[in-house]
């Protein structure tokens, strides 16, 4: 292996590696953040990593990644191959849309599906409806403590996981819905067992399924999630109306029928549970862990939540509920929710890039299909770019005016062709939830409970530790 590595000129320098296993010993698994920043102190802001027999190149900081995912975007557009998942019935043209190689498949799917959560529109009621009618049951939920302590997290998912409910499936549930709440469960499960380290690994060194072990259960989740999916799916096309498009699975439907004739296409009912699964995952947990860590900087920021308070006051005041037009005359709510999701940095490694043709960053060489981590959290806390990167400082946003300002190193979401397929949609619930719990409720730390802390854990995404609050209707 070292033998074609010369080849390449100019390929970005890395630690030693070793046969078969490459740099797996060296990588911090513990802390995967610093996995992917550390090693920047030795070699730069790019450089290589051997995971097993597959290279796998690094970027940091908001010239390497600007440089590689926007300037360079089809070079970088692809996903690496994840033929672990062959057996669950992924095949070309059929993978869903996140790990979806780049190709025809998943440009027609990309653009069906951006289009489709645009024009909802679908069935009777707006997106923006649908999220602001979540946010008041999100409300009532919170009121219904009476100002003792809770983890609010498993209402945010809840109300969340509803939004998703009803662009997929037409209808929401109530927060205390068993099948409901095993359906969020079990699509969590899965959808972080997929990202995880372990199945990395496996996809990386299939041959480790070759060994008896419990990393052979791993699978099960998937199975049940897709179970309850192909349910919902008879249930639809059981009760559709050809001529009223009630909702996602709809819509995908039409296309099955339209693509009939089409063997190679790519909306076919293995593709809708794939992609509706991956809907799910991708949209629920960061966005529920945006808002957990939002409501935290509340409480660790008094002084932030009272001027947010004055704000909405002064804007929409008591009487009606926030819309998404208010948010032009909140330029320091907004401000807070930009600044939670820069300091937060919830996907802080991206989702891996495979690079589609040779290509080169910062004049490094850079082979077709590396593997490619652009590490988002390199761009949100860039100590180039940032006043104060590693603060909690909703002032990133403001110009001196107190207007709302855009910042180039504001990546949360990516940045060319596989960007977030759900920013529009995340930003909207992100403005709506958060304005209105703020609207109803002060958050306070329960008496007796430390202040909770803002360090978090960095696994697949960075999330907060859970803690407990108070909200006292206002
Ligand atoms: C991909 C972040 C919410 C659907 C991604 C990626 C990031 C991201 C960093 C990887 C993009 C890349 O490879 O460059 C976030 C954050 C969210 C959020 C921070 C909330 C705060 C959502 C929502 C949806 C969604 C609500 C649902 C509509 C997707 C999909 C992809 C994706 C389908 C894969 C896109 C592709 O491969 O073409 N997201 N996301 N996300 N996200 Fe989101």
């Amino acid at each position: 292996h070292m033998k074609r590595r010369k080849r390449w000129n100019n390929y970005p320098p890395g630690p030693v590696s070793f046969p078969f296993i490459g740099n797996l010993l060296q990588i911090n698994f513990q802390c995967p953040r610093l996995a992917l920043t550390e090693p920047t102190e030795k070699f730069g802001k790019i450089f290589s990593l051997q995971v097993g027999w597959k290279n796998v190149v690094v970027l940091n900081g908001l010239e390497a990644v600007k440089e590689a995912l926007v300037q360079r975007s089809e070079d970088f557009a692809d996903r690496p191959p994840f033929s672990l998942f062959d057996h669950l019935g992924y095949r070309k043209n059929c993978e869903g849309i996140m790990m979806a190689r780049y190709g025809r498949g998943w440009k027609e799917l990309r653009r069906f599906t951006l289009s489709t959560l645009r024009n909802f529109g679908l069935g009777k009621k707006s997106l923006d409806q649908r999220v602001t009618e979540e946010a008041g049951y999100l409300c009532s939920a919170f009121s219904s403590k009476d100002g003792h302590s809770f983890n609010p997290r498993f209402l945010i998912n809840s109300a969340v996981g509803n939004v998703m409910c009803s662009l997929t499936f037409g209808n929401r549930f109530e927060y205390n819905n068993e099948k409901f709440l095993r359906m969020l469960h079990l699509i969590e499960e899965a959808f972080n067992i997929g990202a995880g380290i372990m199945s990395q690994i496996l996809n990386m060194m299939p041959w480790l399924l070759y060994i008896p072990g419990p990393h052979h259960n791993i699978f099960q989740p998937y199975a049940d999630s897709f179970d309850i999916l192909r349910e919902i799916v008879k249930k639809h096309k059981e009760t559709r109306d050809p001529g009223f498009t009630r909702d996602f699975i709809d819509a995908f439907l039409e296309e099955i029928e339209k693509a009939k004739m089409d063997p190679e296409s790519t909306f076919s009912e293995d593709n809708l549970i794939f992609t509706v699964f991956d809907l799910f995952g991708a949209a629920t947990e960061t966005t529920t862990v945006t808002l957990c860590w939002a409501l935290l900087f509340m409480l660790r920021y008094p002084d932030v939540q009272r001027r947010v308070h004055e704000e909405i006051d002064k804007v929409i005041g008591r009487d009606r509920s926030p819309e998404i037009e208010d948010q032009v005359n909140l330029p320091y709510t907004n401000a807070v929710i930009y600044e939670t999701q820069r300091y937060c940095d919830v996907v802080f490694a991206g989702v891996p890039r495979t690079t589609y043709r040779d290509t080169e960053v910062q004049g490094f060489f850079i082979p077709k299909g590396t593997t490619i981590i652009a590490v988002l959290s390199s761009v949100l806390k860039d100590e180039m770019i940032w006043e104060k990167p590693h603060q909690f400082y909703p002032e990133h946003f403001l110009d001196a005016d107190g207007q709302f300002v855009k910042q180039e190193a504001f990546l949360p979401f990516s940045a060319g062709r596989r960007m977030c397929l759900g920013e529009q949609l995340a930003r909207k619930e992100l403005f709506l939830f958060f304005a209105t719990l703020l609207q109803h409720f002060t958050f306070h730390i329960p008496e007796g409970q430390p202040r909770p802390q803002e360090d978090g854990c960095y696994i697949l995404i960075h999330s907060p530790d859970s803690y407990e609050l108070c909200a006292i209707p206002r």
